[in-house]
């Protein structure tokens, strides 16, 4: 069996894709990157080019090396054209059930049939989804965290039917691409966004029932358990949107008591989703 990864396409430029995109080509790998729009996949690349760019400048890679990464990445907004010659598919779209569904029912159309199928997803079911396919046995969690480029963790997540040589090969990759895989079963959040899910809940209920202030609480988390972000500034820098749709998953799964917040609902139904946006617990504007 040959376990080499030579082309891989990554679907959704966003945060999550456009890192992994550039984790893949880094190690060697090829990577067709998929998005909907032609601007999201420039505004992914932008994001390729800045942390090249930094890499560059602190000594960390060569100029021709930095360009040869950026030329192993193709982009594309057409998905028959980008899952070709490809060996897996990374997906890392929305957080949403039925956009993930659908996309996997679409890939497992026009993929060759031995095509691995990974999703990013933080929290969603991984049996649920490969339920889309007929290839449950190549179905996986690959979970990255962000940034992908610096954080050493992957999760990965066995469905019911993943065979165990398709565990194997995502094994190989997370090791090809310099990373630390931990396996998990099937659970909602998985691991670390269960913990963390139960954390950040948590700290917006304090600052609900007044008991600090979230700057208080940030300064506390640092220095009294060594975190180097805060919970609130933890969670302005993943999405409260991406914080939300977790929260509510768990909840939905597994009961009341992990319900979020409701100021975290209020700030994203005012559009303040963190960093991203400009504004979450935090404002970014000045
Ligand atoms: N942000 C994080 O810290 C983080 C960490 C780990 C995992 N994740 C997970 O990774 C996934 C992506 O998160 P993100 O933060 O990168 O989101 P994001 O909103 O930054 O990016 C999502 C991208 O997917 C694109 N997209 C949507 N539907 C598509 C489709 N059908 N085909 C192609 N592209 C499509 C969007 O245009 C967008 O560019 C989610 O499942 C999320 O839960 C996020």
């Amino acid at each position: 069996m040959n376990f080499e990864f030579n082309k891989v396409a990554v679907i959704g430029a966003g945060t999550m894709g456009s890192g992994i995109a550039l984790v893949l080509a880094k190690a060697g790998i090829e990577v067709n990157l998929n998005d909907v729009k032609e601007e999201y996949l420039t505004r992914g690349m932008e994001q390729i080019n800045k942390f090249l760019k930094g890499s560059v400048k602190r000594g960390k890679m060569t100029e021709e090396e930095a360009n040869q990464i950026k030329n192993r990445i193709s982009l594309g907004v057409n998905l028959v054209e980008s899952t070709k010659n490809i060996q897996m598919v990374i997906e890392a779209i929305i957080e949403e059930f039925e956009a993930k569904e659908r996309l996997f029912t679409k890939l497992d159309d026009i993929c060759e049939k031995e095509v691995i199928f990974a999703t990013n997803t933080s929290a969603i079911s991984i049996n649920d989804l490969a339920k889309a396919t007929n290839r449950q046995e190549l179905f996986i969690g690959l979970h990255f965290f962000n940034p992908p480029l610096l954080m050493k963790l992957v999760e990965v997540i066995k469905g019911e039917k993943t065979s165990e040589e398709t565990f194997d090969r995502a094994l190989y990759l997370c090791k090809k691409l310099d990373k630390t895989p931990v396996p998990s079963n099937e659970a909602p959040g998985f691991i670390v966004n269960r913990l963390l899910w139960v954390f950040l809940n948590e700290s917006y209920k304090l600052i609900e029932s007044q008991i600090a202030k979230k700057e208080d609480i940030d300064t506390a988390v640092k220095l009294g358990l060594n975190h180097p972000m805060g919970p609130f500034e933890l969670s302005d820098y993943i999405g409260l949107d991406i914080m939300l749709e977790i929260g509510d998953y768990i909840a939905n799964q597994d009961g009341e008591e992990y319900k979020p917040a409701s100021c975290l609902i209020e700030l994203v139904k005012q559009g303040k989703l963190g960093r991203k946006s400009g504004e979450g617990f935090y404002n970014y504007s000045t």
